[in-house]
């Protein structure tokens, strides 16, 4: 650690991947406590953290903190271990109220919701700040001040850069992948090879932005990666040729990027207080990083029947005329969001192929597209998940056990919002209001170029994107890029930036 120290007392204690206990000031925080396997059995917690949950679960807390919805952070069968009585829950006010349905579904009563920037003090000298994604997004991270010690969490969200707080001593954040592209797509090798460098040097890019735009004096890897101990997975554990690198893959980099910076990397069960690092004396401690191929084989035979029970569940495939329903409803749920949207995606589970038309008017075709543009392979048991309701698009592309193919491959933003989203349409109808507001809203100018102020793919803040001597922006959060002359999308997606017809007005001004 460099920079302040924790105050007296006060501690942060690793869970695993997202998960920490702050405790100061006589007051417990949970936050994001994840211990099972997510995303139709996916992902596991990396190094395996199982060992501390009965502690979690009967421990007392004052506070839970979950930052958003997704498994890898809101575990159901812990949150309904814990007292629910005697917890207060601290969640984002998202527009959408799935997450605070879902805790009153848990038992929990005493919800704080808190807005982005708002704050909410626990005790004298214990204070929490809500961030949000404040896009249509629903992510968040927090502010924890801890006397004058701040502990900024932001897990995996992307709250726009320029929201960011300065004078961080501790940032917790995502280092490496937790997206279903590129390692999902089916692309050549060498595609692959290329797509998966360029997101893990994305990922890179906004880790050190986010460092250096808070101040953080000390940077702690979290947020992933996860691992997959289902066979039929394995290979995702690859850390060298997919977006899921290891901090030790990541590390000589950060230090060259971000001198100055002390990184201190928490195992499970690693306890930070005043005086530093106190960790458990666990036998398997670090073994993850020492012989990485035994200690994969021994979690996934301890872990064999959760992974298996994915496997197991006995299900019935779906049916045209189901499939025909489920995409009638969704369109039916997001008239607005698809406005003039066409598109025919090739669906196939099993053997089985399904022509879907996306639209206004929609739903399955009983034709095979000649031309679909996207096909998505779905296992018949992930679609049954999905048709039921029981998990969304979103997750289970997480649980990579789909695969896609696009041609041409562009992103298509509509298609993927409505699969993510189009479930909670308060988020779909955000993007409705963001594409009005991208038409007539904030305009910014730099470099002698206008241009809207907020990212039209999910809102990130322009004012700091890089604009090279050619006129083209680059979006720091996902790394798109636009023709600042035209406006036209020339990597990323298709989606066009507004910007003023006038081009460059000063030549003779930087560029940063
Ligand atoms: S927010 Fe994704 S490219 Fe800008």
């Amino acid at each position: 650690m460099t920079g302040r120290s924790l105050p007296p007392g006060a501690r942060i204690r690793a869970l695993g991947h997202a998960g920490y206990e702050v405790a100061h000031a006589g007051v417990r925080l949970l936050i994001d406590p994840w211990f099972h396997p997510a995303f139709l059995g996916a992902w596991f917690p990396f190094p395996d953290n199982r060992a501390l949950l009965q502690g979690v679960t009967t421990a007392r807390y004052d506070l839970l903190y979950l930052s958003h919805e997704h498994e890898d952070h809101f575990d159901e069968r812990v949150l309904a271990q814990l007292d629910s009585d005697n917890i207060t829950v601290v969640i984002p006010d998202y527009r959408s109220r799935s997450m605070v349905k879902r805790l009153h579904a848990l038992g929990f009563r005493n919800l704080v919701q808190l807005g982005h920037k708002e704050r909410y003090e626990a005790a004298d000298g214990f204070v929490l700040t809500m961030l949000l994604d404040t896009s249509h997004k629903e992510d968040s991270g927090l502010i924890v001040d801890l006397g004058d010690f701040r502990f900024l969490d932001l897990n995996d969200c992307n709250t726009p850069l320029s929201e960011l707080p300065g004078d961080v001593d501790l940032l917790s954040a995502q280092f490496s992948g937790a997206m279903w592209y590129p390692n999902c797509y089916a692309y050549p090798d060498e595609v692959q090879r290329r797509k998966t460098a360029e997101v893990r040097g994305d990922l890179f890019d906004t880790l050190v932005r986010k460092v250096r735009l808070t101040g953080a004096s000390t940077y702690l890897p979290a947020a992933g990666p996860p691992c997959f101990l289902d066979p039929e997975l394995d290979r995702f554990n690859d850390r060298s040729s997919t977006i899921f690198p290891v901090w030790d893959d990541v590390a000589e980099d950060f230090a060259a990027a971000c001198p100055g910076v002390a990184t201190v990397c928490l195992e499970p069960g690693d306890t930070l207080g005043e005086l530093g690092v106190f960790p458990p004396n666990t036998p398997d401690r670090g073994r993850w990083r020492t012989e990485p191929e035994a200690y994969l084989a021994a979690y996934r035979d301890r872990r064999e029947a959760e992974w298996q029970a994915y496997h197991d569940e006995p299900f019935e495939p779906v049916g045209a005329v189901e499939l025909d329903a489920y995409f009638s409803k969704l369109i039916s749920f997001n008239k607005r969001f698809l406005a003039d949207y066409q598109r025919d995606v090739r669906l196939v589970a099993d053997g089985t192929t399904w022509a879907v038309r996306l639209g206004r008017v929609g739903g399955a075709l009983e034709e095979d597209p000649v031309d679909a543009g996207y096909t998505i392979h779905v296992p018949p048991r992930a679609l049954r998940a999905i048709v039921d309701g029981k998990i969304g698009w979103e997750e289970a592309l997480l649980s990579l056990r789909l695969s896609l193919h696009r041609d041409p491959d562009v992103f298509d933003l509509t298609l993927m919002s409505l699969l993510r989203y189009g479930n909670h349409p308060a988020q779909t109808m955000q993007m409705v209001r963001e594409r009005a507001e991208a038409a007539s809203g904030e305009t910014i100018e730099r470099c002698g170029y206008a241009f809207q102020r907020f990212c039209p793919h999910a809102g990130e803040d322009l004012a700091l994107a890089d604009i090279d001597g050619e006129g083209v922006l680059e979006c720091p959060r996902h790394h798109w890029k636009w023709d600042l002359a035209t406006g036209e999308c020339v990597s990323g997606g298709t989606v066009p930036l507004r910007v003023e017809p006038a081009g460059r007005t000063d030549p003779s001004e930087p560029v940063r």
